[in-house]
């Protein structure tokens, strides 16, 4: 296909459209990646490709917010296939660790190459000539080699938001070539940790014989990061901080109070959690008079089997602490299961002692950098999991392993009893961490290497 003149010269494609839809207007959604983005496809006057939430619906290209939005359709079949099923239910399992199985059936895989397509088409007719190109995450794993088949004159770049296995999981994989071969389409491949960097870099070597050190791919690890500016300003603001003081007074004004908040996910090690605390109480080491845990978990994927039974194990375990340990005035355990807007978010961090943040395996985790940055200089505690990719840079954190309850006991007692100099101290330093790495320069210094190549590296071979 000839490249069009009048095409987009700036593209971002993912699985989802930065757009809700309310009635009959369209507003950007929340989230990291959006806030992040946005702002550079408007000032690029650039387009997004993404599902817009919604099945059985053909919805044309519109533009919203100063960006130019291609919609891609998915029928109901597609969205149980492609995202629910090998989405959901095969890459995200496996690529966090097996905590729960893969399911690895082929008609999943048929659709999810299915939907690659759509998506790559959509990119191939739209970008200009040498246009540039960024592709998120593992729904779209196969769109680089697509594109690039068809297309040589534009900069194809790839992040995963998500961890990158070890060889040995990746293996498993029935579809292990075409997934590595569709990654190796893009000019940047980037992940979050290095440890990701390496398992890629093992598995292209094992499973297609390629020398990693001899390609031209560009493939490191770009650590993402929050928007530090927007989450200073809503933590100064007066609505804020008297939210916080609400929140804190509504709950009784506890001595310590403990937060999580979480997409409802296996992958964030809520149970463990939910387990150490009660051990604690049970212990005597917490007080239940004194000590409270507000637990936010965010709807997610609810139509998938492994969500629906987290749920009911979460809900168990919230009702059995409770009962135990809490009076009629008051649980001990405040459970949630929604989401929050974005300043209420920020409220709950400020009025929070501890954020108990446990993932079994997590690729970055942006609420505890959000954390340390909305309290700066004000102390509290981080509980952070050694298998979220933020610990990498917050290693001022109380680092837990949340398979060992024990271990994750200890470390909630420590953070539970970090006050004064030492706590204002490590939570200046990590929220210095984060501001000098936050998401507008990821998304830079990510770009810089897929727009000059040069900077980058120099090719060897072209694969
Ligand atoms: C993770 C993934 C994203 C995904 C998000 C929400 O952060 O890396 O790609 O969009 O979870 O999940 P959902 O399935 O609701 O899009």
């Amino acid at each position: 296909m000839p490249p069009r003149h009048d095409g987009q010269s700036f593209i971002v494609m993912a699985n989802r459209l930065p757009v809700d839809r309310c009635r009959d207007s369209w507003h950007t959604a929340p989230g990291g990646l959006v806030s992040a983005l946005a702002p550079i496809v408007k000032a690029e006057s650039g387009a997004w490709i993404g599902w817009p939430g919604t099945c059985d619906e053909t919805i044309e290209p519109f533009s919203a917010d100063g960006m130019h939005l291609f919609p891609i359709p998915l029928s109901c079949a597609e969205h149980r296939q492609y995202y629910e099923g090998f989405s959901n239910s095969v890459l995200w399992p496996l690529y966090h660790d097996l905590i729960v199985a893969p399911q690895y059936r082929r008609d999943w895989w048929r659709t999810y190459e299915a939907v690659n397509a759509r998506f790559a088409q959509a990119a191939i007719e739209t970008a200009a000539y040498g246009a540039t190109i960024w592709i998120h995450d593992y729904q779209l794993q196969l769109v680089p080699r697509m594109i690039r088949s068809q297309r040589r004159d534009v900069r194809i770049g790839f992040f995963n938001h998500i961890p990158f296995p070890p060889v040995g999981l990746v293996g498993q994989l029935p579809w292990r070539e075409a997934v590595l071969d569709g990654l190796l389409g893009a000019d940047v491949i980037g992940f979050q940790r290095e440890s990701d960097v390496r398992n890629f870099r093992d598995a292209s070597q094992r499973f297609l014989g390629i020398d990693p050190d001899r390609v031209s791919n560009v493939i490191d690890a770009y650590p993402i990061s929050v928007d530090v500016d927007a989450i200073r300003e809503a933590a100064e603001s007066d609505s804020v901080a008297r939210l916080s003081r609400q929140i804190r007074h509504d709950l009784g004004s506890p001595e310590v109070l403990m937060l999580g908040i979480d997409r409802l996910d296996y992958t964030k090690g809520i149970p463990q959690r939910l387990r150490a605390f009660e051990e604690l109480l049970e212990d005597g080491v917490l007080a239940p008079e004194t000590t409270m845990l507000t637990q936010v978990a965010v709807p997610s994927r609810e139509g998938i089997g492994a969500y629906q039974d987290l749920r009911d194990e979460v809900e168990r375990l919230v009702g059995r602490i409770n009962g135990r340990f809490g009076t009629l005035e008051r649980g001990v355990v405040q459970y949630f299961h929604q989401s929050y807007s974005f300043e209420a978010t920020i409220a709950s961090y400020l009025a929070a002692d501890v954020l108990l943040v446990t993932s079994l395996r997590d690729g970055m985790n942006l609420v505890a950098k959000e954390f340390v940055t909305a309290r700066q200089e004000r102390g509290g505690a981080l509980v952070l999991s050694e298998f979220a990719g933020a610990a990498d840079e917050l290693d001022r954190a109380v680092i837990v392993n949340p398979h060992d309850i024990s271990g994750l006991k200890n470390g909630i007692r420590e953070a539970a009893k970090l006050t004064g100099d030492d706590a204002h101290d490590q939570m200046a330093a990590m929220a210095g961490t984060v501001e000098d790495h936050d998401v507008h320069q990821w998304a830079q210094s990510f770009l810089n290497d897929l727009q000059n190549p040069v900077n980058a590296g120099l090719p060897f071979l072209k694969i």
